[in-house]
Parts: C-alpha cells; structure tokens; sequence
C-alpha cells in the first residue's frame, strides 16, 4: 500500500475545489441534465434536482469526503481500513465496477462532443443552422460506426494518459485554467439564448412547475441526477477527498462544488430550453428529446451568434475538456484501487482499465441513431438508467448507513472538524445523513421497482 505522500495531494483549497468540480462539472449537466428536464415535466424536475442536491447530494458528498480523508485511500481501501474484515469493502467494489461502466457510455458521448469540434472547424454549422439540419447532422454522425468508435478511442486514449500522469501533473493543470473559460461562455450564451424572439415559451417550460406532472419517477431522476453531476455514489469524491489537506474546511469545499455544478447545469438549460422552443414547429407538447438533444440544439444558438463559428470553436473545446475532467475523475477510481490494493503501476493500471472501458463502450458507441440491434434495444440508455441512476442511488444510500451506523457520526465529524472547528450545519447534516438521504433512496427505488417492473 502507498504512503499518503506517494499517492499524491492537491496544491491547495482551491485547487482541490477546481478539480472536484471538475470531476462533477460535465456532460451530466450540459448533456444529461436537460435530457432529464424535457423527459421528467420540465420545471418541475428542475426543482426536484435543486431539492436533491441541498437535501441529499450535499449531505453524501460530505460523507464522502470525510470518509476519504479520514482513510487516505481509494473506496475498497478505505472501507478495508474503516471496518476491516467486513462485507463493506464490496460498497467499494460496486463503486469500481459502476465507475468503469459510466466512464464507458460517457466516453461514447464525450467523444460526440469531439466529432463535434472537429465539425465545426471544418465548418459544417457555417450559417443558419436550420433544426431539421441539425437533427439530420447528429444523427447520421452518431449512426456510423466507424467515427463514433474512433471517437471513443480518442476520448479513452486522452484521459488514460492523463490519468498514467498522476493527480498532480494531470487533472489540477487542465481543471484550473479551462473551468472559469466554460462558466463565462455559457453565461454569455445563456444570455443570447434567452434574448432570441420566442424564448419565452422555453423559459416558461423550464422555469414553470406543473404540478400535475409530479410523480415518483420525477423524485428518482432528479436524485439519479443530482447523484450523477455531483460524481457521487461511486466513491469518485471519496478518492478525491483522500487528497484533501488535513488543514481544509470539507464543508464548503462541498458547499462550493454542489453551488457550481448546479449552477452550470441550470444555465445549460437556460441555453437549450429557449433555443428549442424559439426554433419554428417545435413546442413543448409535443417534443421528446432524445439523446442528443443537446448536440442538436447547440449549433442552432451558435449559429445565431456573430462570429459564430470562433464560439463554436471554443465551445466545443470547452465542453470536451469538461467532459475529460469528468472522464479522469472516472478512471481514477479503479486506477487507484488497482495502484494501492494489488501493487500495480499507475500506468499499467490506467491502461488496462481504459482498454476494458473502451471495449465495454462499443456497443453503447453503435447503440445510438441507427435503426441495428443494439439501437433497438437501447443499450445507452439501459447502462445510464442501471449505472448512472440505480447503481449510483444504491451506492450513496449505502455509504449513507455505513457512515452512520458502522463507521459512526461521531468519527465523521471529528474528521469533518478539522479544518473547520465550528459545523454550523452540523444539527441538519447529522439528521441528514442518518434519516433523510437513506429514507428518501429507499422510498424512490422501492417505487421505481413498481413503475418498470
Ligand atoms: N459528474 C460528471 C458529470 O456530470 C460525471 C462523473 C464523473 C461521475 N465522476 C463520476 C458520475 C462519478 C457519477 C459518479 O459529467
């Protein structure tokens, strides 16, 4: 096992804050996140996520990092140190395997986002982009076998040789100079899309709850949601967290990375909800996203920007190397645990769990926008429904009782004191992490269960 110096430690506050959001910051809420709002009643899962993230993923992502730090170790380690000899340290394999499994599908889309820049360079959305164009660009792009793989390669190969780099060297660098860039282009396209004629209608769908379409299935997505932008349920923040100086408030550190992530997610709808809505025939009645929503409605705002072609440029840029701060946060996972459980290098390490990610990718490569098999079934949309919500729930619940019951509050929140003397939430946090998080997961998967089963 590595000593905590060999493993490595963040430069500072800050820039343990950047790379956790830059873990979180992604394609789950540019991407996911308004694919969840048009399928789940609009403003009214809009609420439910915000709800989600106050009340639950901010009470996990706490618990994570505590039991990160406290431990110094990856999530199978950590729950091995914690309560050696028990059955909790599987709590760690689930997390290893589910973080293989999204990083396989995320890969797949992530590497749109590059087909996508490589598109607009050579300028395919020059001009007014009109929708039927855009849905008939994306589609035909995601049907052909050959360039989405190639894609997926790419993405695989880029966040292995980060990822064989080390925590330091790697992930810090990139996420500190490219995250404030994303964060100013989207509020300035937020702006442009909520000035375009017709926004309305977008910004009332997004923004309007209707309560008639609440139910269940919204309150499971929503934390689904909340679990996946926030990179929790895997133990992601809990490696993150054994990175984490001694001397660092835990609190707001969670604080601020719940705050930008939403943030983020809630501007990317305010891009894509008015420019949906503005475009002609197109109203919210009747439109059923699909997965690439946001692929086909991007362009369409780029296209109505004056220089429209460098933003586009830098957009793409951008949204691929959020994404790629989303996908090292992934691999890291496994990584570290074959690195401090078995022995092995870091390279050898990264690379075979990148190699297995990007076969497990190719079948969810081939599964979007052609009419073959593997389309029919869905095997995108069934890996993210299995690992991106239900497997994520399963594992925050699970590192929920583990804090409270087996580790204990009390432990928690000596780790959680130092660097914070004084837990003002602490009252709420407790009663958080003890009742509502793990009651509220248990309610929504024992009703999910009745509405697929
Ligand atoms: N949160 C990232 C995003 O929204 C994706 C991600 C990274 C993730 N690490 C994770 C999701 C761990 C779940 C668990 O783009």
């Amino acid at each position: 096992m590595s000593s905590p110096e060999a493993r490595g430690n963040w430069g500072s506050k800050i820039a343990f804050i950047f790379a956790a959001s830059g873990s979180a910051i992604g394609l789950g809420s540019i991407w996911r996140f308004p694919i969840m709002v048009s399928h789940n009643g609009g403003a009214i899962f809009v609420f439910a996520y915000i709800l989600a993230v106050i009340f639950i993923g901010f009470t996990v992502m706490l618990a994570e990092l505590a039991i990160g730090r406290h431990a110094q170790k990856n999530p199978v380690g950590a729950f091995k140190y914690l309560k050696p000899g028990t059955p909790w340290k599987f709590v760690g394999y689930m997390g290893v395997i589910t973080g293989v499994c999204i990083l396989s599908y995320y890969s797949v889309v992530a590497g749109w986002a590059f087909g996508y820049l490589y598109k607009t360079v050579v300028g395919t959305f020059k001009g007014e982009v009109s929708w039927a164009e855009s849905e008939r660009i994306f589609s035909n792009f995601a049907a052909n076998p050959l360039e989405t793989i190639i894609c997926l390669f790419i993405i695989i190969a880029l966040t292995t040789w980060v990822i064989s780099r080390g925590v330091k060297g790697g992930i810090e660098r990139w996420s500190k100079i490219l995250m404030p860039m994303l964060f100013g282009l989207i509020i300035f396209l937020a702006i442009r899309a909520l000035t375009l004629p017709g926004a309305g209608t977008g910004i009332s769908f997004y923004l309007k709850p209707d309560l008639s379409r609440l139910n269940i299935n919204v309150f499971f997505f929503a934390v689904g949601q909340a679990f996946f932008s926030l990179s929790l349920g895997m133990g992601t923040m809990m490696t993150y967290g054994s990175y984490i100086s001694k001397r660092d408030n835990l609190v707001s550190s969670a604080g601020w990375v719940c705050f930008s992530t939403t943030l983020v997610a809630f501007l990317a709808g305010m891009i894509i909800f008015p420019t949906l809505f503005a475009t002609p025939g197109i109203n919210p009645g009747e439109f059923k996203a699909g997965t690439g929503l946001m692929f086909q409605v991007f362009p369409i705002i780029i296209s109505k920007l004056p220089g429209g072609y460098i933003f586009g440029v830098l957009f793409f840029i951008l949204l691929l190397v959020a994404a790629l701060t989303s996908t090292i946060s992934l691999l890291e996972v496994p990584t570290a645990f074959l690195i401090d459980e078995h022995n092995w290098r870091r390279e050898k390490a990264a690379s075979f769990i990148g190699a297995l990610s990007f076969l497990l990718g190719i079948p969810s490569a081939l599964s979007v926008g052609g009419s073959s098999y593997l389309s029919r079934l869905g095997i995108m949309g069934k890996m993210d429904l299995i690992f991106g919500n239900i497997m994520l729930a399963v594992g925050a619940l699970l590192i929920c009782i583990f804090l409270a019951y087996s580790w204990g509050v009390t432990s928690a929140l000596k780790e959680i004191s130092s660097g914070n003397p004084d837990f003002r939430l602490k009252p709420l946090w407790v009663f958080n992490v003890k009742i509502l998080a793990p009651l509220a997961i248990i309610l929504i998967l024992i009703f999910i269960k009745r509405i697929t089963g």
